[in-house]
């Protein structure tokens, strides 16, 4: 493990994914590890923390998740960018060496038997809330998250610092089409 990534507390997990960034999900399943893109993940509970995610039914992600019961959610950089929209664009199911082709490397965080992506600024490990009507009805998935984990150089002292850190720490925030927003400057209410 990176010396600077560091243990977020259960409790303020929620302050990962409240700033709205895209997301990288990943999962593993019988040896095999997907990782796709979601701007579509939201925090959804303090205590135990949740979050949702929506996984359309033609990504090969979701169905390591529905096989697994697990799940990571990770916030990438602008520095990933370009992994951030590849893994994206091409699917599993028609690219056996996507992840490799894409530029993403795993890592191993905590005793956890999950694939994060080396790289990122946070990881939220989660366990899937089973919620057959939701993921059949609407694509959506929830989860309980169990561990998370953040790079101190950005996310330290329970908060975000990207006023602070070097603009490749950025959080990606896209909209359509490839086009992404880096997010913003710092607005403090007095
Ligand atoms: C920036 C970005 C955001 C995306 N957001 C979502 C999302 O929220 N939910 C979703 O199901 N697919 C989303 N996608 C599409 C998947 O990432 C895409 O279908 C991917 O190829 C699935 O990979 P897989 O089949 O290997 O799992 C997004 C794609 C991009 C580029």
């Amino acid at each position: 493990m990176h010396d600077s990534i560091k243990p977020v507390s259960l409790d303020k997990a929620y302050r990962l994914l409240s700033h709205g960034p895209t997301v990288l999900v990943s999962a593993r399943h019988e040896g095999v590890d997907g990782v796709m893109a979601a701007a579509w993940a939201c925090a959804l509970d303090f205590d135990p923390p949740k979050l949702t995610v929506v996984l359309d039914k033609i990504t090969a992600t979701r169905v390591l998740v529905e096989g697994s019961g697990q799940f990571v959610i990770q916030v990438p950089t602008a520095a990933q960018l370009e992994l951030t929209y590849q893994v994206g664009s091409r699917s599993l199911n028609d690219e056996p060496g996507k992840l490799a082709s894409s530029g993403v490397e795993l890592l191993t965080l905590g005793d956890l038997d999950l694939p994060f992506v080396a790289g990122c600024s946070a990881w939220l490990a989660c366990r899937l809330i089973e919620e057959l009507h939701n993921q059949q009805a609407y694509d959506l998935f929830i989860g309980e998250v169990i561990a998370a984990w953040a790079d101190e150089r950005v996310f330290r002292d329970g908060r975000w610092h990207f006023e602070d850190a070097d603009p490749s720490w950025r959080s990606l925030h896209h909209v359509a089409g490839g086009h992404f927003y880096g997010i913003g400057e710092a607005l403090t209410r007095k």
